[in-house]
C-alpha cells in the first residue's frame, strides 16, 4: 500500500491557538483528518508526526525511506530558515519531500524569506493555511 508522511516541526502541536490571526483557528487535528479522507480517496495510507525537536524530525525523516513511502510532506517550522541538519536529511532519503507553511513566509519578517531546506525539496507551497497540506498531498498523483 502507498504511504505518504506528514512531519511537522516545532510549535505546530500550538496550531489553532497559536497566532490565531497569522495560523487561523483551526488545529493539527482538523488538518489530519481532512488528509485522512483524502487518502482514502487515493487508497494509499497518510502517517502523522509533530516534534519540537530538530532531531526526532531528522530521525523520522531516516525512515521514511522505504518503498511503499511515495511522498513526504514537511513543515519544518522556524527550521526551515537555518537547519542544515534538516536539509541534509531531506537530501539523503528516496521519496521526494514538499515543503508546506501556513502562512505566506514571504510576506512576512525577512529571517523567514529563505528556506535552506526548499533547494533540496520537490516543491514549496505557502500561504495557503492547512489547506496546503491537501495541495502538497495531491502533489505526488499528478
Ligand atoms: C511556518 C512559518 C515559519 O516561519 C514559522 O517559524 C512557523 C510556521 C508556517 O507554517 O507558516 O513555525 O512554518
Amino acid at each position: 500500500m502507498k504511504r505518504i508522511v506528514v512531519l511537522n516541526g516545532p510549535n505546530l502541536n500550538l496550531l489553532g491557538k497559536r497566532e490565531v490571526s497569522i495560523y487561523g483557528t483551526d488545529s493539527l487535528k482538523e488538518m489530519e483528518n481532512s488528509l485522512k479522507q483524502l487518502a482514502h480517496t487515493k487508497n494509499c495510507t497518510v502517517d502523522f508526526f509533530q516534534s519540537n525537536h530538530e532531531g526526532d524530525i531528522i530521525d523520522w525523516l531516516h525512515q521514511c525511506s522505504t518503498e511503499e513511502t511515495i511522498g513526504v510532506i514537511l513543515n519544518p517550522g522556524a527550521f526551515t530558515h537555518y537547519s542544515y541538519a534538516i536539509r541534509d536529511a531531506v537530501a539523503a532519503i528516496q521519496p521526494p519531500v514538499v515543503e508546506v507553511h501556513i502562512s505566506n513566509v514571504h510576506a512576512r519578517e525577512s529571517f523567514r524569506h529563505q528556506s535552506v531546506i526548499a533547494p533540496v525539496c520537490k516543491g514549496q507551497i505557502v500561504g495557503f493555511g492547512l489547506k496546503g497540506y491537501e495541495l502538497a498531498f495531491l502533489s505526488f498523483f499528478l
